[in-house]
């Protein structure tokens, strides 16, 4: 019979992976804690209509990338592509702007996009995120930015902070005008897909990889000459407090993010670890989303990594505790086996309860090859082993042995 095989662009992620997985995930809830976020479980599927909306009707993820289906009940929804519209939906949905102050949320998760696989870059990819919303300070800019700097650094994890201003919606427009005329001069020089995007989303033409397009873009109008003194003076002090903050940074004029909903702030963390797929954590304010998906006016901004990006980042996972394997020598010991195994759970100890059956030899085989460092042989008597040194210690009485490992571990 034929094997049935993940779908391209999935993954299975199990041991080493996993654990790498978790990690990331659990370092950067404590910081998300510490810097006072409270967590959001949301949904996977949405209304189609949330992320045309949001993250732009004409940008690549809507046009191309979405999972989208018809439910059962005839609802168009979507596999979600991204964590920040489900955020803004339920932050307007279940008013927690009606709570006053302003609100710090996180999450984390799998999210969808139909892209091209390659390394780094999956169908099914997972990100930990966090939005901020009802403030407009460029100090919630500033600090949003130092967390996650603060979480790329506890994993270890070095990169290049990029950031930009992108104006208002209003000074983006005349941008965009602008650019337009310029792009239209160079048509015949630039890329099939730029060509396309002059007309439906120009800003993206200064994103292009291909050589010659490039060309054409570094002589491009800047968007920093079209926008307000209000947003250069956000950004002034944006850059003000991340130099008192210790973080360094490049400013590229040319960062404009892949979704349509940023106004002002804008910044990505690179590697040059990564190939192509070198974005490890991006993010940016969004002031009028609140508003274009049905809420109150509400200052927002927020950011997202990628798990998996960072996963191929990690370099060192933090030392566990020593798996501890209790064999019982023949069956009339198996019961105290099994409540040795027990007690040292309670201590908080990492314990394998042999199970297979057969001779002692089989049985040790087996302890050694799951990398226990520790075999305890139940009889009359414990024998404690340590597997590296080969150092045997008998004990007499189980309360000693249990308190000895807790101490120990
Ligand atoms: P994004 O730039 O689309 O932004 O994605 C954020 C991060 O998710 C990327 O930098 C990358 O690390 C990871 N990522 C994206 N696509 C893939 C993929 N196909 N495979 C693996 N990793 C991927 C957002 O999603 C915004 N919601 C960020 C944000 C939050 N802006 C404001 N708040």
């Amino acid at each position: 019979m034929s094997k049935i095989k993940k779908i391209r662009g999935f993954q299975d992620i199990y041991g080493e992976n996993a654990k790498k997985y978790r990690y990331i995930v659990e370092t950067a809830r404590k910081i998300f804690e510490k810097y006072n976020f409270e967590e959001i479980i949301l949904p996977f599927v949405e209304d189609i209509s949330l992320f045309v909306r949001s993250v732009g009707e004409e940008t690549d993820i809507v046009q191309k990338e979405m999972y989208v289906f018809t439910d059962r009940g005839g609802r168009q929804v979507a596999l979600r592509p991204e964590g920040t519209a489900s955020t803004v939906r339920a932050y307007i949905e279940e008013k927690m702007y009606a709570e006053g102050g302003y609100k710090k949320l996180f999450y984390e998760g799998a999210m969808f996009r139909y892209e091209r696989p390659q390394a780094g870059r999956y169908r099914q990819f997972h990100q930990i995120g966090a939005e901020i919303f009802g403030i407009s300070s460029p100090l919630a800019d500033a600090q949003l930015i130092k967390m996650v700097k603060d979480i790329l650094d506890s994993l270890n994890i070095q990169t290049t902070l990029e950031i930009n201003t992108l104006g208002s919606f209003e000074d983006r427009k005349n941008y965009i005008k602008a650019l337009k005329e310029y792009l239209n001069k160079y048509k015949e020089n630039l890329c099939e897909t730029c060509n396309v995007r002059i007309e439906t989303n120009p800003l993206r033409v200064l994103d292009c990889k291909v050589e010659s397009c490039k060309d054409i873009t570094k002589e491009a109008p800047k968007i920093t000459d079209f926008i307000s003194e209000e947003s250069l003076t956000r950004f002034e002090k944006i850059k003000d407090y991340l130099k008192a903050l210790n973080v360094p940074f490049v400013e590229n004029p040319r960062l404009v993010r892949g979704l349509d909903y940023y106004t002002d702030t804008v910044f990505e963390f690179t590697t040059d670890k990564l190939g192509a797929q070198n974005t490890v954590a991006a993010g940016g304010r969004y002031d009028k989303l609140v508003e274009q998906l049905g809420g109150p006016a509400t200052p927002a901004l927020g950011f997202a990594a990628g798990i998996e990006r960072l996963m191929l980042l990690v370099e060192n996972l933090p030392t566990e505790k020593p798996l501890i394997s209790v064999i019982s020598i023949a069956d009339e010991f198996n019961i105290e086996a099994l409540k040795l195994a027990d007690a040292l759970r309670k201590k908080e100890l990492k314990v394998e309860n042999i199970m297979k059956e057969g001779s002692l030899k089989s049985k040790m085989k087996l302890a050694n090859k799951i990398g226990s460092k520790y075999v305890i042989f139940v009889s009359e008597k414990y024998e404690l082993k340590n597997m590296e040194t080969g150092e045997q210690e008998i004990f007499e009485n189980k309360e000693d042995l249990i308190d000895i490992l807790k101490d120990k571990f």
